[in-house]
């Protein structure tokens, strides 16, 4: 499908077609950052779609999904490339230490592609998610900034490798930080939030086919009252579509308060949370 006739409506729909339900605003940035060519950084709350989203995008569009999944202290080498230690050894010792240049040495033969140097290599064959971003030090961002600026890498051994397309570039952070204005300035953002009602209930039933209508109304519902109390850890959508399964797989098709109690462990995941929720119960459900 190619992009630069897409409309908001149409990407929206292509989007619903496969299982992604999204907003305006949403669906508005990804084909600005797919007109544009600019990478797009999604933040939001836990569970509301913005690693799915880069999933879907991947199948969309028939590309390649290329994960670089961050954590803290992820370097260059984890990312981006390193030398195959034991090959390099092995090609020496058949040699002999005097024969063996550098430059063969370090040059493609010994190069073990990691996410973003297969991605800058894959161009427009792929999508590039750069998942969690938040979670990698303020070092590994300002890394990245030349990827996302010029879509090339530096490798020091070899020189800086350009991509010959674009890939298509997701970012996702759950902000557990701030993150620099240099990253930001180089992508479009947008946030994604809980979703309205409507909206909740629709990602559901096109997740849930099987299940209908009136249980998927009392979970989002009940989901929303979880959201209005003050618990320490907001359930997500993924949290609402594992609650209506619950449900619908214990052969209920509408949420009672005793069912509620008995599959509450789907959709609340802190120990004081669960039992406020419990004590609660009638309040999260009526
Ligand atoms: N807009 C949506 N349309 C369809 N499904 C959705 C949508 N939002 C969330 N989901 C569902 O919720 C699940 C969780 O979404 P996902 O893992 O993408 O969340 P996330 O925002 O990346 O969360 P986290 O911050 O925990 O990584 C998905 O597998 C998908 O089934
Ligand atoms: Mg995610």
């Amino acid at each position: 499908m190619p992009f630069d006739q897409l409309t908001v409506p149409e990407l929206t729909d292509a989007l619903g077609e496969h299982k992604y339900i999204a907003d305006r605003g949403l669906s508005t940035a990804l084909l600005l950052a797919l007109k544009l060519g600019k990478p797009l950084l999604l933040e939001g709350e836990v569970g509301v779609g913005k690693t799915e989203l880069a999933r879907t995008v991947s199948a969309m569009f028939g590309r390649e999904l290329i994960r670089l999944q961050c954590y803290e202290g992820i370097d260059m080498h984890q990312a981006l490339y390193e030398w195959d230690y034991a090959r390099q050894m092995l090609f020496v010792r058949s040699l002999g230490s005097d024969e063996a240049s550098d430059d063969q040495l370090f040059g493609p033969r010994f190069l073990l592609e990691r996410p973003l140097l297969q991605a800058v290599r894959a161009g427009d064959q792929c999508v590039l998610l750069i998942d969690e971003v938040d979670r990698a030090d303020d070092e590994f961002e300002a890394f990245l900034l030349e990827l996302l600026g010029d879509y090339q890498v530096t490798i020091p051994e070899v020189g800086t490798i350009k991509a010959q397309s674009r890939p298509i570039v997701i970012l996702t952070s759950n902000r557990t930080r701030e993150l620099h204005d240099a990253l930001k300035r180089r992508c479009l953002y947008t946030w994604i939030g809980f979703p309205e009602s409507d909206r909740e209930v629709e990602i559901v039933r096109s997740r849930l086919p099987e299940v209908g209508p009136v249980l998927a109304n009392q979970v989002v519902s009940a989901v929303n009252r979880l959201r209005a109390m003050d618990l320490e850890k907001l359930p997500g959508v993924a949290e609402t579509i594992d609650w209506t399964n619950s449900v619908s797989a214990l052969g209920s098709n509408s949420l009672t308060a005793e069912i509620a109690l008995d599959t509450l462990g789907a959709v609340v995941k802190d120990r004081d949370d669960l039992e406020f929720a419990s004590r609660n119960i009638q309040d999260v459900i009526s």
